[in-house]
């Protein structure tokens, strides 16, 4: 029988391939999922093959994150708790997605992934294998305590090494990382003490910090068709491209750096420090888009439809008829979001330097201090009177009660 492995290349996902042979009795198939998180993929299928595994798929689903997981949240405008802009979370349904579709082609019996038995991943890898593919076994080697006794990655290279793998690896604690190219996250370290300050100058990968970024700004323009960006300064590109271009920018100019005590599903909070720059002002400059276009009932509505869908997508429920139905919600209030969003990037702030759209529903006749045809303030007169009825009304009694 078969598994498939989700497999990096790195030290933990590597101590699982001997273990998963010592304790079951599986031909190993790992998968390594390219999310666009930049890790060394030559000699990963060598690497895999002398670690055990029989066979490595590697499978490039930048562009499919991109236009099916990431751009729906940012027409969303998803954030989680007001600061996370999801970026792990929204790419574990579509690596799980792979490892389910490699386990078909494979006729494999289960599926294997490193996450811990304390986090997310656990429950966004497995809430997907179990909607796609009911059938498939899950073995979460980090949750078996009574056969996996590594605790530490000494401990992991020691077991390797027990068992034949001879790998250079790095034994140094570092963050707990995870990284795709929408952003990077760290955990761990300084960051478990919520009273401790960020050591930025050794965490951060994709960004500077505001300190250290150009005293010189940066005008960028984005333009927008239906929500979702199709150039930047005049040039059209897809939207991984717009990400990458986008990362570069932000973090030179310390874009997007959020650090944040979170609440994890699994009940516990934890802090971690998140860097999403080119997402951060592309979700800035959508919103201002939205600023421009949309109606005041349909902003308000989509607030809240957005807190529900970065909820959804946090707990890993990507696959559920609830993010379908908010997702179609959410696409047909973006039929006219389409524009041009100019910005400038400085020391961590995202200035606005206008916006452009021919659906614009900002009338400077109608907003203008200065009278205007379409708005008689005569009217406002009755409005204010029928508004603030049920005010008067009730402060009328109050006076009424204390004679
Ligand atoms: N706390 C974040 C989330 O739940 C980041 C998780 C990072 N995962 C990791 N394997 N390092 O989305
Ligand atoms: C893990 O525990 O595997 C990483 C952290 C998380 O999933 O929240």
């Amino acid at each position: 029988e078969k598994i498939i492995l989700a497999y990096s290349g790195g030290l933990d996902t590597t101590a699982i391939i001997p273990w998963l042979k010592e304790n079951y009795d599986y031909e190993v198939i790992c998968c390594c999922v390219d999310v666009g998180q930049g890790n060394e993929l030559d000699g990963l299928e060598e690497r895999a093959k002398l670690s055990g595994a029989s066979k490595l798929y590697i499978e490039h689903v930048t562009d499919e994150f991109v236009d099916d997981f990431v751009m729906p949240c940012v027409q969303a405008s998803a954030v989680y708790e007001n600061k996370y802009l999801l970026g792990t979370s929204m790419a574990r349904p579509v690596i799980a997605k792979k490892l389910v579709d490699i386990a078909r082609a494979e006729g494999a019996s289960a599926v294997c992934h490193g996450a811990t038995g304390k986090g997310n991943d656990q429950v966004r890898f497995e809430l997907t294998i179990k909607a796609l593919a009911p059938d498939l076994r899950i073995i979460a080697p980090w949750r078996c305590l009574d056969t996996w006794n590594m605790q530490s990655r000494e401990d992991e290279i020691e077991y390797c090494k027990a068992h034949g793998i001879d790998l250079p690896f790095d034994a140094s604690h570092s963050y707990s990382r995870d990284r795709n190219l929408w952003h990077i996250s760290h955990e761990g370290l300084e960051l478990e003490n919520p009273a401790n300050a960020p050591d930025y100058n050794h965490l951060l990968v994709l960004s500077v910090s505001p300190e250290k970024a150009p005293d010189e700004g940066e005008v960028i323009s984005l333009s927008f068709e239906k929500g979702v960006p199709v150039s930047i300064n005049g040039k059209a590109m897809k939207a991984s491209d717009i990400i990458t271009e986008l990362n570069v920018l932000g973090g030179k100019n310390g874009i997007g750096i959020v650090d944040i005590v979170e609440n994890r599903v699994v009940g516990m909070k934890s802090r971690g420090v998140y860097e999403t720059p080119g997402g951060t002002i592309l979700m800035e400059a959508h919103n201002q888009l939205e600023e421009l276009i949309l109606d005041r009932d349909t902003l308000a509505y989509k607030k809240l439809v957005a807190n529900k869908f970065a909820d959804l997508v946090y707990e890993g429920k990507w696959y559920t008829p609830l993010r379908k139905a908010l997702q179609a919600f959410i696409e047909s209030t973006q039929e006219f979001v389409t524009g041009e969003v100019m910005v400038k990037l400085y020391k961590g702030n995202i200035i606005k330097q206008g916006s452009i759209s021919p659906y614009s529903l900002y009338n400077e006749s109608i907003a203008s201090f200065t009278t205007g045809e379409l708005y008689n303030h005569h009217d406002a007169e009755g409005f204010i009177n029928l508004f603030g009825l049920p005010l008067k009304v009730r402060a009328m009694m109050m006076a009424e009660k204390e004679k």
